[in-house]
């Protein structure tokens, strides 16, 4: 896994993190609920990879699939009734893989008062040829100042998801030499 596209690869054009942001609204019903009456979390989430995937393939210009889901908060319970709008972006790209950053937001269907914020997460998605191969991605270009945090902080999330994968990697196999069977 390397966070530079190599030298043997043609270089791929940037894009604009504009050219791929995605919002995905949908009113809850209640086929929705969970038991106590509120939006199911599965529902939620199943939107934000909807919408996360949605922004991965327009990206990545062709199919791409979810390798992860982390930091997925629910910050306030959604309700029947809620309009909800899943807001995603690319924040960072490495060679074949992408973090989108997803804010959700709801707001009563029949109501003007503004949305507020009642989810967040955050998805890395890998492009992949026809044969299920990760591809290169074109690196994207970020805008704003906004957009250039968010690159910085996806930056370091995705430090942290390496050595986090490389320690347990490392501990298992430390532990398999010394005839762990767990
Ligand atoms: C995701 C997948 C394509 C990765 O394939 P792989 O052979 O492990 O390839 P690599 O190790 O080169 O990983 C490809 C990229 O994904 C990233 N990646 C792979 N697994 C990851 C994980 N668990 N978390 C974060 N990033 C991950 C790598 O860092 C790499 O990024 P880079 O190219 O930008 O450096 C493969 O594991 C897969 O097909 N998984 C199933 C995906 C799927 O079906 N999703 C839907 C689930 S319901």
């Amino acid at each position: 896994m390397t966070d530079q596209a190599t030298d043997a690869e043609p270089e791929i054009p940037g894009k604009p993190t504009s050219a791929s942001r995605t919002t995905l609204s949908h009113i809850m019903t209640h086929s929705d609920t969970n038991l106590l009456g509120t939006v199911h979390g599965g529902v939620i989430m199943k939107l934000v990879d909807d919408a996360a995937g949605a922004v991965a393939g327009r990206h990545s210009g062709g199919p791409a699939v979810t390798a992860s889901m982390d930091e997925m908060a629910f910050l306030e319970p959604v309700r029947v009734g809620d309009l909800v709008h899943v807001k995603a972006q690319v924040n960072w790209t490495g060679r074949s893989s992408m973090e989108i950053g997803v804010r959700v937001m709801a707001e009563r269907w029949n109501e003007s008062a503004p949305a507020t914020q009642v989810g967040s997460a955050y998805l890395v998605f890998a492009a992949v040829d026809a044969d299920g191969k990760p591809r290169a991605v074109p690196p994207v270009l970020p805008e704003t100042d906004r957009d250039r945090r968010r690159y910085q902080e996806a930056q370091i999330r995705r430090t942290h998801r390496l050595a986090r994968r490389r320690a347990i990697r490392e501990l298992r196999e430390q532990r398999a030499a010394e005839g762990f069977l767990d």
